[in-house]
């Protein structure tokens, strides 16, 4: 009888081997992975994906020691890890099959091997590496290997297809494994656990901005005869200027800028020029508003007096704040109360400086005949060496924009320079071109009586046709600048009258040498 028994045992052991005692122990507490009481997670390590190392049948895994955050019981501080298991198939646990295993590339002094879990349900199995050793210092990076084999009749398994029972959902080949503590309470698994949700987005205080845009802006007006643009050297000379004096303006005030002032349009008709001030450092900024406009105008407006290109035109500059967006509407104190921010407004229609000029008494108003000079003239060499020519352009300009009881000429007879009688002696003559000449035609200066300082290119007689884009040029020596020559409040400009026949009729313009750039 105990002969029997022995056999049957034995019979029994090569079935299952060697794990025939615990097979009889199973108790089917567990029907999960990995079959006992113990802790996935929070845990201080984590194992990566099992990979095929080589061309063998060789499978590893790595060891990470990753503390969470917040997490001070015995798993995440203390726990040690002796012990891999995988969940295996039972088939795999073949008598006599050839296992082993490295730690860090060294074999592990105890080969793994299959086993029924023991709280599992009848049959579950595991593949077991113990007494392994590692602990929070020593397992972090730490490579576990396991070769797979087979007995000698060739049953087994040799690849995780055939090893591993995957976790639920999971395809073939997919493993599930834990490491244990050496009491068994921690047993972090692969696979991880879904991460948790994320925590909410971080309550960022939240703060209330000025968002300023100061903006330049450009209306042509009924008698404006040649409507101008900004420049894009005035827009960035112009935003350049702002952020400085918003800097300046700042620092006085003892307010911080959030974010600086720059050119955020150039559209010709308007500049806008933004940047933010946070909380209540608008506020402290807001009672300067009213000096900042003006301190702008006088950036399009120099000193004042309105450049000839932007006669007939208003300007306006404009400090405009809207309230911030921003992540703000959580502070209640904030939201209740009124936001203070800078805002003022300045504008200017722009007219002709009065100046002392024409000489005689006639109709010297822009748009009184349909004859115009344009506001910016040209510079080329002269006829000859240390000479200079400084060319007016004229135009016939739109009707709508002419009136009154000139309004029906039809000839430009001549044109009158404001010049100085002192440098008579440089003006070398005047070259001039009708529209459709193939070529410039000399001209003597004409000069008024002494004291005048009027200097005439007549006689001209162009028709309407003639005369639109007709030039006049200057020719000046070199060593008189234009500045000098010609009169008036501005610098580098010359006024021009243009005369019809009668007299009566003297629109003057003034042409500059380029706009002014702050
Ligand atoms: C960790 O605990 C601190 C203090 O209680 C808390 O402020 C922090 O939000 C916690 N971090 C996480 C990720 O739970
Ligand atoms: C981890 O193990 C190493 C070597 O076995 C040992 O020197 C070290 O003190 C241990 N660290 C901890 C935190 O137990
Ligand atoms: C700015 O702060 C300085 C030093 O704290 C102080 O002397 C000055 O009066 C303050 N200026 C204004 C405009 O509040
Ligand atoms: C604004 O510009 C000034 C001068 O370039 C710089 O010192 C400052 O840090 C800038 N401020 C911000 C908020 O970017
Ligand atoms: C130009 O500025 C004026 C005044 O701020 C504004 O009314 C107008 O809409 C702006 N035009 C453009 C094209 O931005
Ligand atoms: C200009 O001419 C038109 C038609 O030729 C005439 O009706 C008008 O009265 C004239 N205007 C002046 C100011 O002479």
């Amino acid at each position: 009888m105990k002969t029997v028994i022995a056999l049957t045992l034995l019979s029994l052991a090569t079935a299952f081997g060697q794990d025939l005692g615990l097979r009889a122990a199973q108790t089917n507490q567990f029907r999960e992975f990995p079959y006992c009481q113990c802790q996935k997670y929070p845990a201080a390590y984590t194992l990566s994906p099992f990979i095929r190392k080589g061309t063998t049948n060789t499978y590893c895994t790595t060891v990470k020691v990753l503390l969470p955050t917040n997490c001070t019981d015995y798993c995440c501080l203390k726990a040690d890890a002796k012990k891999l298991e995988i969940d295996a198939k039972a088939a795999c646990n073949a008598p006599g099959v050839v296992l082993s295993a490295t730690l860090n590339g060294v074999p592990t002094a105890i080969a793994p091997n299959f086993e029924l879990a023991p709280q599992g349900f009848p049959g579950s199995t595991v593949l077991k590496l113990t007494q392994l050793g590692l602990n929070l210092t020593t397992a972090d990076g730490a490579e576990i290997c396991i070769t797979l084999g087979t007995n000698r009749a060739g049953k087994g398994c040799t690849n995780l297809e055939q090893l591993c029972v995957p976790p639920p959902g999971a395809p073939a080949g997919a493993c599930s494994a834990a490491l244990f503590s050496s009491n068994n309470d921690c047993c972090p698994s692969l696979p991880p656990p879904p991460p948790p949700p994320p925590p909410p987005p971080p309550i960022t205080p939240g703060f209330r901005t000025c968002d300023t845009c100061v903006t330049f802006s450009l209306v042509a007006g009924p008698t404006a005869v040649f409507p101008y643009s900004f420049t894009p050297a005035q827009c960035d000379a112009y935003a350049k200027y702002v952020s400085a004096a918003f800097l300046k303006t700042a620092s006085a005030a003892n307010a911080s800028i959030f974010k600086n002032f720059t050119l955020n349009t150039c559209t010709g008709n308007n500049v806008t020029i933004c940047g933010k001030f946070r909380d209540a450092n608008g506020a402290l900024v807001a009672p300067y508003a009213d000096a900042l406009v003006a301190e702008f105008l006088n950036l399009v407006v120099p000193g004042g007096v309105a450049p000839p290109y932007l006669i007939g035109h208003t300007v306006t500059v404009t400090i405009a704040s809207l309230e911030g967006t921003a992540t703000s509407r959580r502070r209640s104190l904030l939201q209740t109360s009124t936001m203070i921010c800078p805002d003022a407004t300045t504008s200017v229609a722009l007219t002709p400086p009065p100046v002392d000029f024409p000489k005689c008494i006639c109709e010297f108003k822009q748009g009184t005949t349909p004859f115009a000079a344009f506001p910016f003239y040209t510079t080329k060499p002269g006829s000859k060496p240390l000479r200079t020519q400084y060319c007016f352009t004229f135009a016939v300009i739109s009707p709508s924009v002419v009136s009154g009881p000139c309004a029906n000429a039809t000839t430009f007879s001549k044109a009158e320079f404001w010049a100085s009688d002192a440098l008579r002696r440089s003006l070398r003559g005047f070259y001039v071109k009708p529209n459709g000449a193939a070529s410039y035609t000399f001209l003597s200066p004409t000069w008024g009586a002494v004291g005048e300082d009027t200097v005439r290119a007549t006689p001209l007689d162009w028709t309407l046709q003639l005369a639109n884009g007709a030039e006049i040029c200057m020719e000046l020596d070199s060593t008189t600048s234009l500045n000098d020559f010609c009169l008036g409040p501005y610098t580098n400009a010359c006024f021009i009258n243009i005369f019809d026949p009668t007299k009566k009729c003297c629109p003057m313009y003034a042409s500059i040498g380029s706009p002014f750039v702050p």
